[in-house]
């Protein structure tokens, strides 16, 4: 994953590159560094931690210069210590790089570098890369001919960052991971993403893949893989610039729960209007295609079980499958209709499993947030959900978009639903906050968690456990209550939590809560027709996965504040995962 932001302004570009790293934690945490050109010399601070901490002890605002580059990272190759950090230098200290990505065959090239005498500092896959234009540099190759060699010559995914002591200069090389150079007034920026720079630009231009730049104060230019000149589009891009700040919230994950009947609000009004024709597009995409089949990971796996719920239970042949297995389970042909889901529109693993499709020429309509995404981009047509900027790392009203607008979609399809009044409906499940927070202490200190789902309520049984699992360090399975039966009824002991989701008057599910409470489980029931601990305000069983949701976001958030967790940032993970 990580983050890449680098900078050429007139002006001093240390707070410019903080700033813009720090818009890019949640790529990773591990370690940060930066580097800074300044006449001839290249000035480099880095050390394993967050960024905050990290900059308390070194001050990076100490490097001077008008043109550097930083990183934040999440460690694929070798642990996160300062020597894995990035920035990496060449040997001959020349020549400094940030990466974002995997190069699968780093240790081919770094064998042939170690026989000519190259000594590597790090456990790093990305070191090579500083190394290996050293060694191009030395034959006398222009920076710009070892890029074409580097394309040539590296396996596996990279977003680049390179500059050399004698030049003012930022070259960008892109494969697979995200880069995207942004035009600011007098600055240049490349970043991994929009957010990187949003609060200072709408305007940029996306790399593809095997491109590269030649960025420096005057201007720039692209280049295909063969050196060849390109010209590329200046795209506007619109985001809500405000919303990631923090406002009066603790952490940016109670904050963006709170904001979720705003934002299923903006989405349904954007689909009346400024989205209708991608909206009417999706539908007819669906009614044409002989099914539907989703790809996606994480929270948004559990989206589209939810979409693939909805659409199957009015006829619609549609199935899930996660984006990293995607390949050996799935059928697709030309008539089935892809639907990848995910949040980022970075997810490697999606991004995989979207080109084996496209390989087997089927139609891709996909569901992002972040614009301009490489899924967006990869897609014969996209729908945004408007969930705005999430920056805790646990996605949470991104997942209740993504199952509003499958609701929607479903609605045309005959599901019976009334979402004029969902936003009210979520703000009922948080006006209940005090109910939910005292169940937080009831069970914060348990080291396991069941949440039994049926049906509908299977995905969100999944979706809640693996909120509490990321957020709050408790072990949770989400079980399909009819599965309970065949193995993991023999973990039911006295006193373990059980949350049962029962939606409607699921008969089934109530036997399947007896189940466990005659076997002395401590059950919490979330209902909205029978009584129980916590009660969903609705008619609907399509919206209950929705509120029973949020439910279960503020009692991971509220279970996690007990225990003094690092919410906004769980250990080991990152929010956009472009690795497979
Ligand atoms: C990471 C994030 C999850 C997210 C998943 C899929 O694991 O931590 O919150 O659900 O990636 O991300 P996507 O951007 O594709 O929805």
């Amino acid at each position: 994953m990580c983050g890449i932001f680098g900078a050429i302004a007139n002006e001093n570009v240390s707070e410019l590159l903080l700033k813009g790293i720090k818009r890019l934690e949640y790529r990773g945490y591990d370690s940060v560094g930066m580097a800074v050109y300044n006449n001839g010399s290249i000035n480099i601070k880095k050390g394993a931690g967050e960024i905050d901490s990290i900059n308390k002890k070194l001050n990076f605002l100490e490097l001077e210069g008008s043109c550097g580059m930083a990183h934040t990272r999440w460690s694929t190759h070798g642990k996160p210590t300062d020597k894995n950090s990035h920035p990496h230098l060449s040997q001959n200290k020349e020549i400094v790089i940030v990466h974002n990505g995997i190069l699968d065959n780093f240790l081919k090239l770094k064998n042939d570098l170690i026989k000519k005498g190259y000594n590597f500092l790090s456990e790093t896959d990305s070191e090579v890369i500083a190394h290996y234009f050293e060694d191009k540099l030395k034959n006398n190759l222009s920076i710009k001919e070892a890029i074409k060699d580097f394309i040539k010559d590296a396996e596996g995914t990279f977003a680049v960052l390179l500059m050399h002591k004698f030049e003012k200069k930022i070259y960008a090389i892109k494969r697979d991971s995200p880069l995207v150079l942004g035009l600011s007034d007098n600055r240049f920026l490349l970043a991994s993403d929009v957010y990187a720079f949003s609060d200072l630009t709408s305007k940029a231009i996306f790399f593809d893949n095997d491109e590269f730049a030649e960025v420096s104060e005057s201007g720039y230019t692209f280049f295909d893989r063969l050196g060849k000149e390109k010209n590329k589009t200046i795209k506007e891009f619109e985001w809500e610039q405000d919303e990631s700040n923090i406002d009066k919230f603790e952490h940016y994950m109670i904050k963006e729960i709170m904001e979720e009947p705003l934002v299923a609000k903006r989405l349904l009004v954007s689909l009346e209007n400024e989205q209708k024709d991608n909206f009417d597009k999706l539908v007819s995409m669906i009614k044409k295609s002989r099914k539907v089949l989703f790809i996606a990971a994480g929270t948004s796996y559990h989206a589209s079980l939810l979409g693939a719920y909805y659409l199957h239970k009015c006829g619609v042949e549609s199935q899930t499958l996660v984006a990293s297995e995607f390949q050996h389970f799935a059928t697709v042909d030309k008539d089935t209709l892809v639907i990848p889901i995910t949040q980022s529109g970075e997810t490697m693993d999606v991004i995989e499993a979207l080109k084996y499709c496209i390989d087997k020429k089927a139609k891709v309509f996909s569901i992002v947030n972040v614009p301009y995404s490489s899924i967006q981009r990869m897609s014969d047509a996209s729908i945004n959900i408007l969930a705005g900027q999430e920056v805790c790392v646990a996605a949470t009203k991104s997942f209740i978009n993504q199952a509003v607008l499958l609701l929607r979609v479903a609605k045309e399809f005959s599901y019976k639903v009334n979402l004029d009044n969902i936003s009210d409906e979520i703000r009922g499940v948080l006006d209940k906050a005090e109910i939910i927070k005292k169940l937080a202490e009831e069970i914060h200190n348990k080291p396991d968690l069941y949440i039994l789902g049926r049906g509908l309520s299977y995905p969100v049984a999944r979706e809640i456990a693996l909120k509490i699992k990321e957020i709050s360090y408790i072990h949770a399975e989400g079980m399909m209550g009819g599965e309970l039966k065949h193995g993991t009824l023999a973990l039911i002991e006295e006193g373990v939590p059980v949350i049962s989701l029962i939606s409607n008057k699921d008969y089934d599910m109530v036997s399947n809560t007896k189940e466990v409470e005659s076997r002395g489980a401590k059950t919490i029931i979330v209902s909205n027709e029978l009584s129980g601990d916590f009660k969903i305000e609705t008619e609907n069983d399509g919206k209950f996965g929705i509120l029973a949701t949020t439910f279960g976001q503020l009692l991971t958030y509220y279970i996690a504040l007990n225990k003094r967790l690092p919410i906004d940032k769980p250990r080991n993970l990152a929010k956009s995962v472009t690795v497979k």
